[in-house]
């Protein structure tokens, strides 16, 4: 149970937002942001020169450390959109210097001993009521309608195998890529983790193989399922000039597949020759903003989602951080 958080949307005052790393993912915070009429962005922060951000015509002051920032302001929320062998550092000195929520992009850590740094702080800061990780495709419309439809269906019996495979196109970009995401598996295997949490529960890492230097990952987990126990194929790349994004849940039990496809946001069920069931949208909400917006209404509605909480952070990583680092 995740505790309340000090941040009352439906009040009078807006939340007041420090936007920490002004990158690619900070545009898709900014767009969700800005729509939200009881949100202000009252500080960035980002050590490159960035061009000044704007929200809603203005520009907020702009500083070149988040220590700096919080010298001066008191917010409601930090925002930590910076890359991920930062999160962990961040996410403490936001913790210990203000009394904000936090909220971290995804992976909310890099490896397991940081994930342990971050524990050791509860008793100086409320960690679980204050720390939330973007687990951002757990809230992707194809992944919500999902878990509707196998929700109503019990008769399918459980999930027994679940296959999914992330591309990105990263390849082009090299070490900048490592810089900013560490490795396919770091970048993706996070959000396959999540997405699958709205499904079944997590129990183990059971193998992995990485090649291309940590651009491409092979990982299989384990999972319950209505009772049973599952496997989960994860395959992750950046060896690819555009993203494609799918998985596919089978019940062994009935012959029913449910396939998701997380670029285009559509979805399918069908058993043998039998359509059951079709997801498709209409084409206007870009696929970030789809998946920020209602992340952000959990967020802020004052009952996060467990998704976003520092305990399902700490199951997702603890299979995430399980595997060894390429580098
Ligand atoms: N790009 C995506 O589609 C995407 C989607 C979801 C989550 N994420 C996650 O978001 C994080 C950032 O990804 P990105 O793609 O925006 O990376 P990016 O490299 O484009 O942006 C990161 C920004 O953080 C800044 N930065 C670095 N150290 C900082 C510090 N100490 N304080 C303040 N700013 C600092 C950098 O200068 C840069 O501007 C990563 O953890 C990534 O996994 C990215």
């Amino acid at each position: 149970m995740i505790n309340p958080v000090p941040v009352d949307s439906a009040g009078d005052d807006p939340v007041r937002v420090g936007l920490v790393g002004v990158g690619i993912i900070a545009e898709t915070h900014l767009a969700v942001l800005a729509e939200r009429g009881d949100v202000e962005l009252e500080f960035a922060v980002d050590p490159r020169p960035v061009g000044p951000v704007d929200f809603r015509g203005t520009t907020p002051p702009h500083y070149g450390d988040l220590a700096q920032a919080l010298d001066t302001h008191r917010p409601d929320l930090v925002v930590l959109a910076t890359p991920t062998e930062t999160h962990a550092e961040l996410a403490a000195q936001a913790l210990l210097r203000s009394k904000a929520m936090v909220l971290v992009e995804k992976p909310l850590v890099h490896d397991l001993a940081a994930l342990a740094g971050l524990r050791e702080l509860d008793g100086k800061a409320d960690v679980r009521g204050r720390l939330f990780t973007a687990h951002h495709f757990a809230f992707s419309p194809e992944v919500g309608w999902a878990a509707e439809l196998i929700a109503a269906n019990p008769d399918w019996g459980p999930v027994t195998l679940v296959t999914s495979a992330f591309y990105d196109p990263y390849v082009l970009r090299g070490a900048e890529a490592f810089a900013s995401y560490v490795s396919s598996w770091t970048d993706s295997g996070v959000n396959q983790l999540s997405m699958l949490t709205r499904f079944v529960e997590l129990t183990d890492l059971t193998d992995v193989r990485q090649t291309d230097g940590g651009a491409s990952a092979w990982c299989t987990v384990g999972f319950r399922s209505r009772g049973e126990v599952g496997t989960a194929r994860l395959l992750s790349s950046w060896l690819t000039g555009s993203s494609s994004k799918e998985s596919s849940l089978l019940f062994g039990r009935s012959g029913v597949e449910v396939w998701i496809d997380h670029t285009a946001m559509t979805g399918f069920a069908a058993r043998g020759s039998e359509l059951l069931a079709t997801f498709g949208n209409d084409g206007r909400t870009p696929r970030k903003v789809a998946h920020y917006r209602p992340l952000y209404a959990s967020l802020l509605s004052g009952r996060p989602d467990p998704v976003l909480g520092f305990d399902a952070a700490a199951t997702i990583t603890g299979i995430h951080g399980a595997v060894p680092e390429v580098r």
